[in-house]
């Protein structure tokens, strides 16, 4: 269902409904604790709004997996043919078709309230992640506004942030310490490692 949804507006997605305001990415981007030759898993990529940004933090020794269950999605990133070692791959965020302790840093920009089972997806991220390695869940708006514009939409009416406290639950059953979440007034970023 999710995956139709984004699959029927990949073409549209990047005029009507992303964060253009490179301000804001770039200095979310910069927020994230990614270093240079970092191997970088990037879920729900979509379009790949924030690919040029996480690829400027990786540089040119890093790697970079854009990964997202909808297929036209990754299409339309691929066809902007972004430069550096940047692969594409079609997958559910539940069953990650990635090895063990594969990636220094996870990041979910944008994508965190559409995986449907949250638990699950931490479990899939905590595995693909090096031990020490860090998961980021990130927006360019607050919580409450997420949750808002998701709300006036039927297919995603669901798709919330859980709050603080149900937001660290999860993290720690599915295997993450050092839990910090950042909700302002225009941004939001929750940091996480494996221990
Ligand atoms: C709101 S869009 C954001 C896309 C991009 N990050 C952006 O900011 O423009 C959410 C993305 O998450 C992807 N997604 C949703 N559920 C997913 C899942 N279970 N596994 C992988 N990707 C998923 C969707 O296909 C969609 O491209």
């Amino acid at each position: 269902m999710i995956r139709t949804y984004f699959n029927q507006r990949a073409a549209i997605w990047d005029k009507i409904v992303a964060e253009n305001d490179r301000t804001k990415l770039e200095r979310m981007a910069s927020r994230l604790n990614i270093k240079p030759g970092s191997s970088v898993l990037d879920i729900g990529s979509g379009t790949g709004i924030f690919i040029p940004y996480l690829l400027d933090h990786i540089g040119q020794t890093g790697k970079l997996i854009a990964l997202d269950i909808a297929e036209e999605m990754l299409k339309v990133a691929k066809a902007k043919g972004f430069m550096g070692d940047i692969e594409y791959l079609c997958a559910d965020v539940t069953s990650l078709p990635l090895g063990e302790e594969t990636f220094s840093a996870v990041v979910c920009y944008s994508s965190f309230p559409h995986f449907q089972d949250k638990l699950k997806a931490l479990k899939e991220i905590n595995r693909v992640l090096e031990d020490s390695g860090w998961l980021f869940i990130c927006h360019t708006s607050s919580r409450t506004e997420i949750s808002e514009i998701h709300r006036s939409i039927l297919s995603v009416r669901d798709d919330t942030i859980p709050d603080k406290d149900e937001m660290k639950a999860l993290l720690q059953a599915a295997g993450f310490t050092n839990t910090r979440i950042e909700d302002q007034s225009d941004s939001y970023l929750v940091s996480a490692r494996k221990p």
